[in-house]
């Protein structure tokens, strides 16, 4: 059969455990849309997750649990889509330091991204940490990604690994892909807090998974326009963060709630359980198929096995590529 597809995707996540909004929207929408058109590899990039993690304990459970997210949500080892596990593929270390060795130190200090985990963590600035985007530029390179969608929060990533790319290629020839950054049209979507980016870490978010009572209970803690104090204050949607969230789970009721805001026909409570029953309706197709998925552990574990058979062949063609145009002698 020939391949058809434009080119390949790759991208990564952190197994955090089980998915939110934010991911979601920011992400996971694209990696289900591009199966289409894109051969597409999926990372649980397990490696980066200890570069901030004490709690080991917690990487295999979390790994189960976004997996089957993202097979729920429907990403698809039977579209030819790969799905694996970071470490299970270790020429990904290998690459990483051979990058490492063509990176410049200052690029890395200077990333906004390192900075903010150096506020982060201040106790914890280990060379791994330092080394982040170097990983993730060889996790990118390593399957010659044409496209990686992935939240704007790591568009410094994506530009930083463009760089290095095409200072490898500059040394040692044409041999790594320029990849381009995929965003969906939510940059960043933000916590129940209304302030902050959406993420586990803050306990501000909503887990796609999360059951009807579980979503009703977090989507009433949501902070809405901070100006409208009393029911009959009109309301602006522009500045609310579910009201932005409406545009996308309520799109054949956004315009009759925008008019009810402003004209304060609605309050923010009724606003809220619209908004719950919404986005509870959408997700309900999906927590059917985690629940179905979920009988069977093996599953996930099958199709992260597999995916990791596929991606090593990928893997060991480049990174032979890769020693051979740098020059490293070869083993008789
Ligand atoms: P993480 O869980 O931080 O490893 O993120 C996995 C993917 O989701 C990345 O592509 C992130 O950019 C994206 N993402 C995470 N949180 C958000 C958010 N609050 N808004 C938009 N995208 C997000
Ligand atoms: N840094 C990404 C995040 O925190 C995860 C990641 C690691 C990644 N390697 C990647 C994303 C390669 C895209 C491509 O979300």
């Amino acid at each position: 059969m020939t391949n058809t597809k434009k080119g390949r995707v790759f991208s990564g996540a952190r197994p955090t455990g089980r998915q939110h909004l934010g991911n979601y929207l920011g992400a996971i929408r694209n990696y289900v849309a591009l199966q289409d058109d894109y051969d597409c590899v999926y990372c649980v990039v397990d490696l980066h997750a200890l570069t901030t993690l004490e709690d080991t304990d917690k990487l295999r459970g979390w790994t189960y649990e976004m997996t089957l997210d993202w097979l729920a949500a429907g990403m698809n080892p039977d579209l030819g889509t790969i799905i694996f596990v970071q470490s299970h593929v270790p020429q990904v270390t290998e690459l990483h330091l051979l990058l490492s060795m063509a990176t410049p130190l200052g690029w890395l200090t200077r990333l906004p991204t390192f900075k903010d985990k150096v506020r982060q963590q201040p106790d914890n600035v280990n060379y791994g940490l330092v080394g982040y985007p170097v990983l993730m530029a060889a996790d990118i390179a390593l399957y010659k990604a044409d496209v990686v969608p992935v939240g704007v929060d790591q568009a410094p990533h994506l530009e930083f690994t463009r760089e290095i790319v095409r200072r490898f290629n500059h040394h040692f020839g044409e041999v790594l892909i320029e990849p381009q950054a995929k965003h969906t049209e939510f940059t960043k979507v933000l916590g129940i807090d209304g302030e902050q980016k959406m993420s586990k870490s803050l306990d501000n978010h909503i887990e796609i998974a999360a059951s009807p009572e579980e979503i009703e209970q977090r989507v009433m803690q949501m902070k809405t326009d901070p100006a409208r104090k009393f029911r009959s204050d009109p309301g602006h949607p522009e500045v609310c963060n579910l009201f932005s969230l409406h545009s996308f789970f309520s799109a054949d009721q956004v315009a009759q709630i925008e008019q009810d805001c402003r004209g304060a026909g609605i309050g923010c409570v009724q606003c809220k359980r619209l908004f719950a029953q919404n986005l509870s309706a959408h997700f309900a197709p999906f927590r059917e198929r985690r629940a179905e998925l979920a009988k069977d552990p093996d599953v996930v574990w099958d199709v992260l096995a597999e995916g990791a058979r596929r991606a090593s062949v990928i893997a060991s063609e480049v990174i032979s590529e890769v020693k051979d145009a740098i020059g490293l002698p070869k083993p008789r």
